[in-house]
């Protein structure tokens, strides 16, 4: 097996043991010119010469903390005191001790003057065991940390030791079949974060995969930023981050996904990021903001990301798998996560020293975040080489570690910062309110979903083709259709496919939908607008595609069959078959809503019309059905009671059916609606088309409303459960 260190490399000596004080232990007094502090100093220097990273690299500021102090300073022993005072920080009058060591820009003037600080304490996030009888598995186990204005805080461990869970629980996001338990506090406040509070990059990219970089980012500006700046300035701001991010040379590609290739990974990556740091939220959560990046792309992003924490006192949390030591010497805490235990909580600089003095000295030449990762990574189990050549399996180095961390005064400072940030509780996270309005949100979206609507080939203009086809079928197959007796079965059968068949197909958009509804959930997780404003968008948007959809191959199918020829009643038909398709659409979007996957969506949307269309009244006349339950109330909730009748009067009122058989009596539409088709009469064709349309209003409002409520009362359920303790 390979070993983990190199054994000619000059060695810290191991530490007494778990009870090791970490941070007052006189670092100056072990050091060794080869160790890593030094090294991690040395190329600190280099960033001051401007090599390799400096260029464009955050500089310190005022308010810069002690990272930046120890790059100025030459001398390791007053660096390590610099960061043993801020960590004691919490034991002390923070204000004094802080003044004095880190000067104007300190702790001080950080806590009077606001930001947030984000706190959690005992956190446990547990789920249910593969094997139900083992009841719950923990996926975070008693987590305690602190997130302050102005620093960023970086969670690193191994894949799946719960870094992702940890930011998930910290913006209030976790699964629904997660338990939490333990405080996380906002400025001292129990408060929900999610829907503008905060800003949130997850770790999977969720993108309109039609528009531009330029284009998705632009129309986020214009949903997120104020009325008040003006287009060009959102432009402006737009492209400046465009610019931050690197993404310039790629600024006109489309972003791309799954069915045409677009953006690289490492680019769409920096796309999200640009998304939410458009508007400069106070709080940000990044998970992996750097995965496919190569190092010099991660410094300049985490550098900007730094360098915005700092500028306006943003506090930022980040997880993150491979820091380089350059992006590594940016963070200003660290939290080690393994298999959901914190094995270290505090300065990232300091964390060089838990490990050694606990017997796990980083080598030189190798980066701090590769030797710590490497010690606390269990999926592997290898053997680490501790101090005096002895060699332990992971699994005991984390233990070790995880105790030695319980037992450190790090871990007793972390726990008095955390005590002291909550005992001054400050105002609540508000949320953004400098967002554009409703109408401009309603316009922008409306714009970027007809703008994707266009480009998506499976939205609707496969459906267009498709529907073409079908209506030519239609068209010949009932070809001409006369007026024989023959032709009254024909036609409402033809009539039925139509009002059944054709509006079916508009299920066909599903999975286009279901996308959409990915980045609304993450643009409404964000804050960036509301749902009504989501729905408007979508609703006016599609209107084009639908009018368009119902009246070519509409006008097809019903020239081709012969139906009535006044162009009145071709309206008619075309305007009911666009009412079903909408309402189909709203009914799919309620589906949604509910089944977010979309293949369950199409399986659960296809048997609900399944249900509706066989008691409709074509299938079974109305008054054969079974009156409990199929003909009250099912048969009034299908809509396709209405479209049938609807379709049914514009077709045979007015119509005379000859004989056949020579007798001279001729059958009215009248008669044929009542005694054939049982259609009620008592009404207008008019009023069915309107109760298609209240329907499609009604169907949309469930949608909102569901959405509403979903947002409303899972955290209020959560709260309960984890109340409960279960
Ligand atoms: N909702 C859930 N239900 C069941 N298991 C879950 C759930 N969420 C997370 N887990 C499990 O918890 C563990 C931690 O997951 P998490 O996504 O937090 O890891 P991670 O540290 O972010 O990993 P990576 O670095 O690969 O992103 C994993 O084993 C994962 O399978
Ligand atoms: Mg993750």
């Amino acid at each position: 097996m390979d070993s983990p260190v190199n054994v000619n490399v000059p060695r810290w000596t191991p530490s007494p043991g778990p009870t090791s004080r970490l941070i007052r232990e006189p670092v100056i007094t072990h050091h060794d010119p080869a160790d890593s502090i030094s090294d991690s100093f040395a190329s600190s220097d280099n960033n001051k010469l401007g090599f390799p990273f400096s260029i464009g690299g955050p500089q310190p500021d005022d308010g810069s903390i002690e990272s930046s102090s120890l790059r100025v300073d030459s001398d390791v022993g007053r660096s390590m005191e610099i960061i043993m005072d801020r960590t004691r920080g919490s034991n002390l009058g923070i204000g004094e001790e802080k003044i004095n060591v880190v000067g104007p820009g300190g702790y001080l003037e950080r806590d009077v003057s606001g930001g947030v600080y984000l706190t959690w304490k005992d956190l446990w996030v547990t789920v249910p065991a593969a094997d139900a009888a083992e009841g719950r598995r923990s996926i975070l186990a008693g987590v305690t940390g602190y997130a302050e204005p102005g620093e960023v805080l970086a969670i690193m461990g191994p894949s799946g030791c719960g870094k992702s869970t940890l930011l998930d629980a910290l913006a209030g996001r976790l699964d629904s079949n997660t338990r939490q338990k333990g405080d996380i506090l906002i400025n001292g406040r129990k408060q929900a974060l999610a829907f503008g509070t905060s800003a949130y990059v997850t770790q999977d990219d969720t993108l309109m995969t039609t528009l531009t970089v330029r284009e998705a980012i632009y129309y986020s500006a214009l949903l997120q930023l104020p009325d008040s700046m003006s287009r060009s300035d959102k432009k402006k701001r737009a492209e400046a981050t465009i610019k931050e991010m690197g993404l310039q040379d790629a600024i006109d590609t489309r972003i791309g996904g799954w069915s045409v290739k677009g953006l690289s990974g490492g680019q769409k990556r920096r796309v999200s990021i640009c998304i939410e740091i458009l508007t400069r939220p106070k709080l940000l959560f990044l998970d992996e903001p750097t995965s496919g990046l190569d190092s010099a792309a991660s410094y300049h992003v985490m550098s900007r990301i730094i360098k915005l924490a700092k500028q306006d006192r943003r506090t930022v949390v980040v997880s993150i798998h491979q820091p380089s030591g350059e992006v590594f010497e940016l963070f200003h805490n660290l939290c080690l996560l393994s298999s959901g235990k914190m094995v270290y909580f505090g300065s990232a600089l300091a964390a060089n020293e838990f490990f050694a003095s606990n017997g796990f000295p980083c080598p030189s030449m190798r980066n701090p975040s590769d030797h710590y990762l490497r010690t606390i990574n269990k999926d592997f189990d290898i053997d680490i080489e501790q101090g005096f050549n002895a060699t332990i399996t992971a699994t005991e180095a984390i233990d070790f570690l995880a105790k030695s961390y319980k037992s450190s005064e790090t871990y007793q400072q972390v726990q008095q910062r955390v005590q002291h940030i909550c005992s001054k509780s400050g105002p609540p996270l508000e949320k953004t309110k400098s967002h554009a309005g409703f109408i401009t949100q309603c316009l922008v979206l409306t714009q970027r979903s007809f703008v994707n609507m266009y480009r998506d080939l499976g939205y609707y203009w496969l459906r267009l083709a498709i529907y073409i086809a079908l209506c030519l079928c239609v068209g010949t197959i009932f070809y001409d259709i006369g007026h024989s007796y023959g032709s009254i079965q024909a036609r409402g059968s033809m009539l039925m496919f139509v009002a059944a068949f054709l509006t079916f197909m508009a299920i066909g958009g599903f999975p286009s939908f279901v996308e959409d509804m990915k980045i609304f959930t993450r643009e409404r997780l964000n804050g960036h607008y509301g749902v009504t404003a989501f729905v408007m968008g979508n609703t006016i948007s599609s209107i084009p595609y639908l009018l368009m959809i119902s009246v070519v191959p509409g006008a097809m199918a019903y020239y081709l069959v012969g139906l009535q020829k006044s162009i009145d009643h071709f309206i008619y038909f075309a305007l009911l078959l666009f009412a079903c398709m909408m309402l189909v659409e709203s009914l799919m979007m309620t589906v949604a809503s509910i089944v977010p996957d979309f293949l369950m969506g199409i399986i659960t949307g296809a048997g609900i019309q399944g249900v509706m269309m066989l008691n409709g009244g074509f299938f079974r006349l109305p008054d054969d059905l079974p009156k409990p339950f199929w003909r009250y109330p099912m048969y009034y909730i299908a809509f396709h009671k209405y479209a049938n009748q609807g379709f049914y009067k514009n077709e045979f009122e007015g119509l005379n059916f000859p004989s056949e058989l020579g007798q001279s009596r001729t059958i009215s539409g009248d008669e044929i609606l009542r005694s054939v088709w049982q259609v009620e009469m008592g009404y207008s064709k008019w009023v069915d088309v309107a109760i298609v349309f209240g329907m499609v209003i009604v169907y949309r409002l469930l949608f909102l409303g569901i959405i509403k409520a979903t947002e409303k009362f899972k955290p209020m359920i959560r709260g309960f459960l984890a109340g409960s303790g279960k």
